[in-house]
């Protein structure tokens, strides 16, 4: 008998087709949630989950008794309650290195974006309201190159910025982590600071670390008063890392100049949020890695993890190696 596996929400079609053809694949998707009773009961016989952003916690893993292997289609994997993966022996795996640098091209897009206020002009243009052929400096924006730009966080992704900021744009970097990076000083002239001292001293902001309990709210109404007046904060790790009712009354009191944001507290965001409201803001609907590419290589990737897991084999990108007996 085939073995039973759940795809959740994104595993692209090629990828899907094939494990369909090794495995009993059954797909649900944001609809569908732990009162769900078809999801339910799969769930109780199901040995591998692959997907993106299924919350896994102790209420699902009690649903869960024959799982062995739960394949993240992201390289965050907040959603995972790791803890309790390991008390019963389930591993977790996700998808690094693959998306790096299309996440980097996407944060860098919103950051360029947010300066030169593409979006709002791309309306002015659509709306008619270039009328004059020089349009007036209340829409000109501010430069990129040469400003200083600070990163908090890094990582992979973090020094994919880096190397843009670096090589195509002359600025000077800050960076912010748990542990500083020689290597990545050298290349890219970046300087390590705590965060205060980067929020102090930065024309942009950039956030790119996991959702962990240290870096939830790391962002509040402190860190941003800290900031430049005319700094423009980009999020593209995840929402609660920021206190987004903070961000929204920074922005509207003119604590900080302009944000330009991938991902919110809760998400799709409501079209009530103010932040939808402010010109000043640009948003994108958690979109770092999605282009057709990026998504495809990341679905391989967590197929070839989650087929590991099924064999009996240690998965290229197990993260709670803790768990694994040679
Ligand atoms: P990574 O290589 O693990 O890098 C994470 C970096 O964050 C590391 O440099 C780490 O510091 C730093 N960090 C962790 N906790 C910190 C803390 N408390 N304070 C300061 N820095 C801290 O991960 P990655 O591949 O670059 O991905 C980073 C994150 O980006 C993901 O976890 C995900 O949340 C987000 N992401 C978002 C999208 C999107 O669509 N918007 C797409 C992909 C990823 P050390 O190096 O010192 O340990
Ligand atoms: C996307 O947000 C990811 O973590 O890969």
């Amino acid at each position: 008998m085939k073995k039973k596996v759940i795809a959740y929400n994104r595993v692209e079609k090629p990828v899907l087709e094939d494990l369909q053809n090794k495995y009993d694949v059954r797909f649900f998707n944001n609809a569908d949630t732990i009162n769900n009773i078809d999801f339910l009961e799969f769930l109780r016989q199901t040995e591998g989950i692959i997907g993106l952003e299924l919350p896994v916690d102790r209420e699902l893993l009690d649903q869960a008794p024959n799982l062995k292997i739960v394949s993240n289609v992201s390289v965050g994997y907040n959603n995972l309650d790791i803890g309790e993966l390991n008390r019963r022996n389930i591993l977790a795996t996700n998808t690094p290195e693959v998306l790096t640098d299309t996440v980097a091209d996407t944060v860098f897009g919103i950051l360029i974006a947010t300066a030169r206020r593409i979006p709002e002009l791309d309306q002015f243009v659509k709306n008619g309201e270039w009328i004059t052929e020089a349009i007036e400096p209340e829409y000109f924006g501010v430069n990129v190159h040469h400003k200083t730009l600070g990163i908090i966080g890094m990582g992979r992704i973090g020094q994919a910025i880096a190397k843009r900021a670096h090589h195509g744009f002359d600025m000077d970097i800050l960076y912010h982590s748990r542990t500083m990076k020689p290597d990545v000083e050298e290349k890219y002239k970046a300087t390590y600071c705590d965060l205060d001292s980067l929020l102090k001293s930065s024309d942009f902001v950039c956030l790119i670390t996991p959702l962990t309990p240290e870096t939830e709210c790391l962002i509040g109404s402190r860190e941003l008063k800290l900031m430049k007046e005319s700094a423009i904060f980009i999020n593209g790790s995840r929402g609660k890392t920021v206190v987004e009712k903070d961000l929204i009354k920074a922005l509207q009191n003119g604590n900080i100049a302009a944000a330009g944001l991938d991902v919110f507290e809760k998400e799709p965001i409501k079209l009530s949020n103010p932040l939808l409201q402010m010109t000043n803001v640009v948003t994108t609907p958690h979109i770092g890695s999605s282009t057709h590419e990026t998504e495809l290589r990341m679905s391989e990737v967590a197929a070839s993890n989650l087929e590991a897991g099924l064999k009996g084999e240690k998965p290229p990108n197990l993260i709670n190696t803790s768990v694994w007996k040679e």
